[in-house]
């Protein structure tokens, strides 16, 4: 991961210029409607940043516009859960593609209730277990983790999209009653997608996730506050199941065509991490079938072809 060169100096300038390209694609795609509450979301938002680690940012669009985060949060709830559970983690949820949509369920039987990735959502809600086991209180504490990351401490929860989770999150009850069958959910299955639909529901800019992920890109030290977040192994494994699972089904495509750990969310976000540089957020709500952003695919693909940016 070591070689990537420098940009050059006219960032922001390019940042305008990509998100100009991306407002006069086709729009292609849709909202996501399976959670009711994402469907009232203007899907013509268009938003880009950079967050060097030396604190450079760089902005496009709506870059300060909060919107949910949806399976972006994965990668905070995962971070939180390796630091506490060690490698026992890994007995509960494994670190392959599944090769499935997200919240697929068929893999999950034959598989003995034990999710191929923490970044599918039968993975995520076993992490989401693992935070409720060994927190007292584990909402709070993923809040104060993600505002201290992004130093931002009005990043809140959307009470409506909360809601509109838990009103429409059969498919979820059905992936973590299935492992609790298994006996590989330990907390009740209540309490545990409380959890994750709260998570999910949070809110931020491209500038919150692009700041708060800097870690990713720094070994495991945030930039900006120095707080070791994460030790190197960690951050090489995080970095690693974002390169191979970040983006579902599409990871490989993604791969081939960016090659940059990443990972999105039904919000239309899309956070990439590029080692000793920086991060990069994209957001646009209109989503591909994968249930990536159409937009910002094209962005993040764009801005990193423009900048030379990939760790292959
Ligand atoms: O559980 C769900 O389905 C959503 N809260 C999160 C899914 C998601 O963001 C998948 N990413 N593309």
């Amino acid at each position: 991961m070591e070689g990537i060169p420098l940009p050059p100096k006219h960032t922001g300038e390019l940042l305008k210029d990509v998100v100009a390209q991306a407002r006069a694609l086709p729009n292609e795609g849709a909202v996501a409607d399976y959670i009711p509450a994402l469907a009232k979301v203007d899907p013509n938002y268009l938003g880009l940043a950079v967050v060097e680690l030396d604190g450079q940012v760089h902005t496009a669009g709506d870059a300060h516009v909060p919107f949910s985060i949806q399976s972006i949060s994965k990668v905070f709830g995962l971070t939180l859960a390796m630091e506490r559970m060690g490698d026992s983690l890994w007995e509960r949820v494994r670190m392959e593609p599944s090769g499935q949509a997200f919240n697929s369920i068929m893999q999950l039987e034959w598989e003995h209730g034990i999710p191929r990735n923490p970044f599918i959502n039968a993975g995520a809600i076993v992490v989401a277990d693992t935070l409720v086991c060994r927190y007292s209180a584990s909402r709070t504490a993923f809040t104060q983790f993600v505002q201290s990351l992004a130093q931002n401490e009005s990043i809140q929860v959307n009470e409506q999209v909360w809601d509109s989770e838990r009103e429409h999150g059969a498919r979820n009850a059905a992936l973590a009653y299935l492992m609790k069958s298994f006996g590989n959910i330990k907390a009740s299955v209540e309490h545990v997608l409380d959890h994750y639909f709260y998570q999910c529901s949070l809110d931020m800019s491209c500038v919150d996730l692009a700041r708060a992920l800097g870690f990713l890109a720094n070994r495991g030290v945030q930039p900006g506050t120095d707080e070791v977040v994460c030790d190197p192994r960690s951050t090489h494994r995080i970095n690693a199941m974002m390169s191979t699972s970040g983006m579902y089904d599409q990871s490989g495509e993604f791969a081939f065509s960016v090659g940059l750990p990443a990972k999105g969310g039904v919000g239309g976000g899309l956070v990439a991490v590029v080692p000793d540089y920086g991060v990069i957020c994209a957001w646009s709500p209109r989503l591909n079938p994968y249930g990536n952003s159409h937009r910002g695919m094209f962005m993040v693909r764009t801005l990193a072809e423009e900048l030379g940016l990939s760790v292959y």
